[in-house]
């Protein structure tokens, strides 16, 4: 029997059974979830994911997108429409290292748990005690970009924003910064249980395993498959991952013999398991320091990146913004976040920012549970994955009117509107499962919020900007990242 014979039943007994077969779509997504794990692979899921097909779009065999403002509110909401309910799907296994963090636990009990506990170091008195630790992070930064404005050449100001990020996250998850600053370097040294010490480059850690996750996360059989494929994509994927685990048990072992007492983050989780410190709790810790060095890291410097470029790009709004900065930072001083915290045309250039280039841009994957339901006028089987794909929201015609321009003003027309913008601002995640570190409905608040407003503050005060980059690269890990931002910068005073 030739192949064809066996294939072709095959192929008209699945289109029959498939009931979602309606639903549009690329063609081989309806078999396979290889179209999409190619999209992740090449790192452009979010344009991939477009409205070409209309806002409901069969992505995966079993895997819906939905880009309508209506499917915010039902999908991530607190308390979801309807019949339907959802948890995070399995897509958050891949992330998982050793232990699940609050990231990537995907029930919602267990979840709730971690969130509570995570959560106190994220409070509003936790960020004012972090407050120096960033003021002085932020201090060595603005010392190494004047010494580099005396030079000649580019200066990449993405390279600059991730060792200031990833520092002032080191000294709060583990005690000190990795000095990536000092250095100028994101290879940094660790010591390893027998003494002897390894270099490792902590960026490429946390780039690589939050790609490789994001790819291996779309299919349960895409880790079986990674395993036997020649792809140095894969191996060297897996390597990351581990390494980046093994990077932060050593650096919470280090902080823990120090026996140093810090109001940090790490001090805070240990404070909040209100238990001594055993393997179980080291496993804890070692999970979601893993995840805050990879959640906190390159989204704040990306953001900050793109903010630098569409500042720099509109002189209007550059000229407006630098000139509220001016009203209450004295020349030649670095601000502090509480002069800056309050500024409004600040906080809507960063609303506008983060909406316009989107550092989540992809869609959060969510689980159809409990016998599913209705949605769109589709019937969905429980089981079935549904995303709310972020840019396109945060670009949809019907939401901005104007979406491909980046208008700070928008946020300004009026407190109604701003609300109501404030829905589908996805950057940062909606309901129960949004990003710990950020608040943006009306005032901007968490450690996310913080280093944004102060850092964009601090450089649009103090410098000088020539872009070099004609436009802004970027590429999807997890995160959409800026690849990098060519500036030429001298001192305004
Ligand atoms: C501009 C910077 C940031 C952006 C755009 C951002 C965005 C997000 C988004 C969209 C989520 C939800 C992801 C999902 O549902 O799959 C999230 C979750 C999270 N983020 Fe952020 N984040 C930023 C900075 C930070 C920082 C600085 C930290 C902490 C140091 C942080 C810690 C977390 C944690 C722990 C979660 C998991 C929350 C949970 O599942 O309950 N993020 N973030």
């Amino acid at each position: 029997m030739s192949i064809v014979a066996i294939i072709v039943p095959l192929a008209a007994v699945t289109i029959y059974c498939d009931t979602l077969r309606q639903i549009p779509g690329p063609f081989i997504a309806r078999w396979t979830p290889l179209w999409l794990g190619y999209q992740a692979w090449m790192g452009r899921c979010y344009l991939a994911i477009d409205m070409k097909y209309g806002p409901v779009v069969r992505i995966a065999p079993t895997h819906f997108s939905v880009a309508h403002p209506d499917a915010v509110g039902i999908v991530y909401g607190h308390s979801h429409g309807g019949e339907l309910t959802f948890d995070k799907s399995q897509f958050y296994d891949a992330f998982v290292a050793g232990t699940p963090s609050v990231f990537s636990t995907t029930n919602r009990k267990d979840h709730a748990y971690k969130r509570r506990i995570v959560s106190q170091a994220f409070s509003y008195r936790a960020l004012e005690q972090f407050s120096p630790f960033i003021q002085t992070n932020v201090a060595t930064f603005v010392s190494k970009l004047d010494s580099m404005c005396e030079k000649e050449g580019s200066i990449d100001l993405l390279k600059w924003f991730n060792y200031l990020t990833f520092d002032i996250l080191s000294d709060l998850a583990f005690g000190e910064p990795l000095g990536m600053l000092a250095t100028g370097t994101s290879v940094v040294s660790a010591q390893q249980t027998d003494g002897t010490v390894k270099k490792e480059d902590a960026i490429a850690l946390v780039d690589k395993r939050e790609h490789i996750s994001a790819v291996l996360g779309i299919s349960p059989w895409f880790p079986w498959l990674a395993r036997i494929l020649p792809d140095p994509f894969y191996s060297s994927g897996r390597e990351s991952a581990t390494g980046l685990a093994d990077f932060a048990r050593r650096n919470v072992w280090k902080r823990l013999n120090s026996g140093a007492h810090r109001e940090d983050i790490l001090g805070k989780l240990i404070a909040a398991r209100e238990s001594e410190v055993d393997t179980e709790m080291i496993k804890e810790l070692v999970a979601e320091t893993v995840t805050l060095l990879s959640a906190g890291s390159d989204t704040t410097a990306s953001s900050l990146t793109a903010l630098i470029y569409f500042v720099k790009t509109h002189p209007q709004i550059h000229r407006k913004l630098t000139a509220e900065l001016k009203q209450v930072i004295d020349q030649e001083d670095i601000p502090t976040h509480t002069q800056v915290k309050k500024l409004e045309y600040l906080r809507v250039v960063i609303n506008e920012g983060l909406r316009h280039y989107a550092t989540m841009a992809t869609g959060f994957p969510e689980l159809c549970l409990r016998g599913g339901g209705t949605f769109f006028g589709q019937n969905l089987p429980a089981g079935t994955e549904i995303s709310v794909p972020a840019f396109t929201i945060q670009h949809h015609d019907s939401i901005w009117g104007d979406p491909d321009v980046f208008r700070p003003e928008r946020w300004l027309e009026s407190p109604e509107k701003r609300k109501y913008l404030s829905r589908y601002l996805l950057t940062f995640g909606k309901g129960p499962r949004a990003c710990v570190s950020a608040h943006t409905n009306h005032i901007m608040i968490g450690l996310a919020c913080m280093e944004t407003q102060l850092i964009l503050a601090t450089v649009i005060h103090r410098y000088n900007i020539e872009l070099e980059s004609d436009h802004l690269d970027s590429t999807e890990g997890f995160v959409h990242k800026t690849k990098h931002l060519l500036v030429k910068l001298s001192r305004k005073f």
